[in-house]
């Protein structure tokens, strides 16, 4: 049987506020590899905040250039990749994301989430904070789907790249890749 090819990509999902942006430069840098954050990417492509091109454009078209920034980082080796809050949820988005990619949650709990979480209107879907808890329910199906996962409540952010460090190269070898 042909051996599998190693992942080409480290994948962070999880709900805004998990951390995803700060873990992933600092795995990034401890692998010695690039950092991708796919809502820089869209940013930069329209030269608009995420929560401009929600006002602007809304949601359904900011899910469109989600899934072409997925398409995009599907092309890169040797990147860590953080995917916005809803990337896993999508079905099609999803499944673009484990392609050639070893995928981890951050799980992190509401209270670590309302203390990470800036009230500074940049993240549209988090603006009704009431929405929140439902929004957190809907999604862990999805974010369950990863290959791993790491609690990151109370844990400092670089702690938890040590983490993921930790549990990878173990996940590899299971199926007989290297990193
Ligand atoms: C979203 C999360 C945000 C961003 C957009 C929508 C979501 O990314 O993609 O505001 O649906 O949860 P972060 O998870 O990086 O905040």
């Amino acid at each position: 049987m042909a051996k599998a090819r190693p992942p080409q990509r480290i994948v962070l999902v999880g709900f805004m506020g998990s951390g995803k942006t700060t873990v992933g430069a600092a795995l990034a840098r401890r692998l010695g590899w690039e950092f991708l954050d796919l809502d820089r990417w869209i940013e930069d492509r329209h030269a608009l905040t995420v929560a401009e091109i929600f006002r602007r454009h809304g949601e359904p078209f900011f899910r469109e250039e989600e899934r072409r920034a997925v398409r995009a980082a599907g092309r890169l080796r040797r990147h860590v990749v953080a995917a916005g809050g809803g990337a896993f949820a999508a079905e099609a988005t999803r499944a673009a994301l484990q392609k050639g990619a070893v995928t981890v949650w951050l799980r992190c709990g509401e209270t670590t989430l309302w203390r990470r979480l800036p009230h500074d209107g940049s993240r549209p879907l988090a603006a009704d904070r009431a929405r929140i808890p439902a929004l957190l329910a809907e999604r862990e199906a999805s974010y369950r789907l990863a290959d791993l996962s790491v609690d990151t409540s109370g844990m400092s952010l670089h702690d938890v790249a040590d983490e993921i460090l930790r549990q990878l190269p173990e996940r590899a070898l299971e199926r007989g890749e290297d990193l």
